[in-house]
């Protein structure tokens, strides 16, 4: 059977990351591409790489690139291209470098993998992975964007740190933009299967909720010279992975919505099936009034941002 092939754009640190853990995982063959300015980085990354295969034990063909030939025909394009946000940035404040960024980069793949499913990931997020669409004009279900994965692990190991547990056992789903505004369901947080609410009183889960929020920013003033890249790597993996196992797991992308929760043709975080067809199908809950209020308002935050975007992009 032939391998998946896995394009990897952006070769900084949640691309190259990225590449990292799918190559372990043994997810399929991966190129590595940057752009011609970073001269032999991306191969450099990728021979490392494929060099610490001996050692660790996996199976995979690691290649680095500054243009599209080697990625003609992937089956996953994962997008990390872009610039990432520095202490007292907000992920929005990085629209207009990376919406041209993920422009370019959105050309080149509809041009060398005109059938692969694409994980946008740059920031910010939401605008980003509409733009992707904008370009490719390829199906909304084969254009996804990678978040809900990433804040509902951070709110996991939170709530896990919380109770003295195996964040194995926390279990959640969240919803929204990737931003300030997203909602993380305390009705959809279960651990061993209890609900988190017959464990944590409101009042404290609301503070693991905002932390949760501010993950992103909590990581960026730590690290100051740029935001976080193990987690979210380790975030498009498991998208990949679903998607070349055909897993169908149930977990939160940003997906296309327009009828779906009433949201008009914007993207959002949302429960989906993830499998080999891209988005498969998009779970809609029935969300209690106070989460409901929440989604709506992150709804309108996604859309104001987009509407930005495409003022300066002078699209419609
Ligand atoms: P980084 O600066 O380490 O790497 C970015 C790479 O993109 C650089 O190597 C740069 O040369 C490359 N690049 C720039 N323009 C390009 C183009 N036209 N084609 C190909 N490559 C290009 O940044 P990092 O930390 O890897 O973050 C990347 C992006 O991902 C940022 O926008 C960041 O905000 C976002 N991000 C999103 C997350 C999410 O959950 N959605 C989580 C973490 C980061
Ligand atoms: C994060 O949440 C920067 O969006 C990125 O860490």
């Amino acid at each position: 059977m032939r391998r998946a092939k896995i394009t990897v754009v952006g070769a900084g640190n949640v691309g190259a990351t990225t590449a990292h853990w799918c190559a372990s995982m043994e997810l399929g063959d991966i190129v590595l591409v940057d752009i011609p300015q970073t001269e032999n980085m991306p191969k450099g990354k990728a021979l490392d790489l494929m060099e610490s295969s001996p050692i660790m034990g996996f199976d995979a063909k690691i290649v680095g690139a500054t243009s599209y030939d080697e990625s003609a025909g992937s089956d996953v394009v994962v997008v990390t291209a872009g610039i990432p946000r520095k202490p007292g940035m907000s992920r929005d404040d990085l629209l207009s470098t990376n919406a041209k960024i993920v422009s370019a980069v959105s050309e080149q793949i509809k041009q060398s993998s005109p059938d692969a499913i694409v994980i946008v990931v740059s920031n910010p997020l939401d605008a980003m992975v509409q733009r992707c669409l904008q370009v490719t004009g390829f199906p909304p279900a084969r254009v996804l964007g990678q978040a809900g994965v990433l804040d509902t692990a951070r709110y996991r190991t939170f709530i896990a740190m919380e109770l003295g547990v195996s964040v194995e056992d926390v279990s959640a789903m969240l919803m929204g933009g990737h931003g300030d505004t997203m909602v993380p369901l305390p009705s959809c947080t279960t651990v061993g299967g209890i609900p988190v609410t017959q464990l944590i009183e409101p009042s404290r889960l609301q503070q693991i909720i905002q932390r949760a929020r501010d993950g992103g920013k909590e990581i960026v003033d730590l690290l100051k010279t740029g935001s976080a890249y193990y987690a979210p790597a380790a975030a498009c993996a498991q998208m990949v992975e679903a998607i070349v196992k055909d897993k169908k797991r149930l977990i939160p992308c940003a997906a296309y919505c327009d009828r779906e929760y009433g949201v008009g043709g914007y993207y959002v975080g949302v429960p989906v099936v993830l499998g080999s067809g891209g988005v498969e199908r998009i779970i809609e809950l029935k969300l209690s009034e106070k989460e409901q209020a929440d989604f709506n308002k992150s709804v309108s935050a996604v859309k104001e941002l987009v509407g930005a975007m495409n003022g300066l992009l002078g699209q419609k």
